[in-house]
């Protein structure tokens, strides 16, 4: 596996992160596990988690892989999204539906569909901040995190002085080693001008380009962790349908040395995509199944490549 030097940091990581969203939720415990310590043998060195991930659970999953081998690893965890109201049912209704995975990816989108369902924003305070890391570290069972980020945070907290005081001290008792904005640009953009933030994740997919604006906005080096390759709104599908009907793209593919089957090209250039546009950073992935997690892993390893990203971009844009 490629390594990265995060820019400003003394962190030294795989580019590629495992994403623990649905690690206890669409993912069940003993997948996640074998998967975490798939990713690990492979060379994955970063895991990025969150108290609401998993509906609750993904901390607590993730905790006997971290003690085995936390030395090696880099663990960013977040507060301001807790689980929704009806969290129970909803586990239940993973824990049954799970055998069947049509059933499990069914459920994840009709949850995703209902308000009622949908991860709750904390309001942020001071108090509620320093109670959150703590918990983290609890389940977690560690004593600090390597990365520890405002989840999804409204744009205003970001220049609220009770927040940036609860921030410095989580920092100077060790809890964590830096901080960082994980959510919107609007967010990301305020967040650039406070020191206190040296980590920056947000979505990128081919049809934001979130991460040159956030770029020219910063005048320091920080780490830019990003997720969304295939595509917050599909981009992985709109491109398998553009090659499906354009055979001019396919040729133009394959002279780039993408021969291969529209499915495959279209997660290769956007995978090659990420990498390229975020070259010492790194880029998230959901890689739950053996297939997934290979196929990160190899375009992962090849260094960065531009030319994959212009491919990628002029292939999304044709009409
Ligand atoms: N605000 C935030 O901070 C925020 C927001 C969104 C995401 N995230 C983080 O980013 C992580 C990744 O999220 P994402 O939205 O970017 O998800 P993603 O990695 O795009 O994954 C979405 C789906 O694509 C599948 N997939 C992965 N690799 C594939 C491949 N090579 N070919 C075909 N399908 C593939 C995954 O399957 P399997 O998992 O089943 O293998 C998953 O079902 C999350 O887990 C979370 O840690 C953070």
């Amino acid at each position: 596996m490629r390594r990265i030097v995060i820019p400003g940091t003394d962190i030294r990581t795989s580019p590629i992160g495992m994403g623990c969203a649905s690690l206890g939720s669409r993912i069940s415990p003993a997948q996640g596990r074998r998967m975490l310590e798939a990713a690990f043998e492979q060379g994955v060195t970063w895991y990025d988690v969150a108290p609401s991930y998993g509906a609750g659970r993904a901390e607590d999953i993730l905790a006997p892989f971290v003690a085995a081998h936390r030395d090696s690893l880099f663990i960013c965890s977040k507060a301001g999204l807790v689980p929704p109201k009806n969290n129970g049912l909803m586990r239940l209704a993973y824990d049954l539906g799970r055998p069947l995975v049509s059933v499990a990816r069914g459920l994840s989108r009709r949850f995703r569909a209902i308000k009622a369902t949908r991860n709750r924003r904390v309001a942020l305070s001071s108090d509620f901040l320093e109670a959150s890391i703590a918990a983290s570290l609890k389940r977690l069972r560690i004593d600090h995190l390597d990365v520890f980020a405002l989840h999804d945070p409204d744009p205003a907290d970001l220049e609220r002085d009770d927040v940036l005081r609860a921030l410095e001290r989580i920092v100077a008792r060790g809890q964590a080693h830096h901080i960082s904005m994980a959510g919107s640009l609007d967010a990301a953009l305020p967040a650039a001008a406070k020191p206190i933030f040296t980590f920056f994740q947000l979505a990128d997919d081919p049809d934001n380009r979130q991460l040159p604006v956030l770029r020219a906005a910063l005048a320091r080096p920080a780490g830019l962790v990003t997720h969304s390759v295939l595509g917050v709104g599909g981009a992985r599908y709109r491109m398998i349908n553009r090659l499906k009907t354009r055979p001019d793209l396919v040729a133009e593919a394959e002279a780039g040395g993408y021969r291969s089957r529209p499915e495959e090209i279209a997660t290769a250039l956007l995978m090659r995509r990420a990498f390229a546009v975020n070259p010492d950073g790194v880029v998230l992935s959901s890689m739950f199944s053996a297939g997934h997690l290979a196929d990160n892993i190899r375009h992962a390893a090849e260094p960065p490549d531009a030319t994959a990203a212009l491919l990628a971009e002029r292939i999304l844009s044709a009409p």
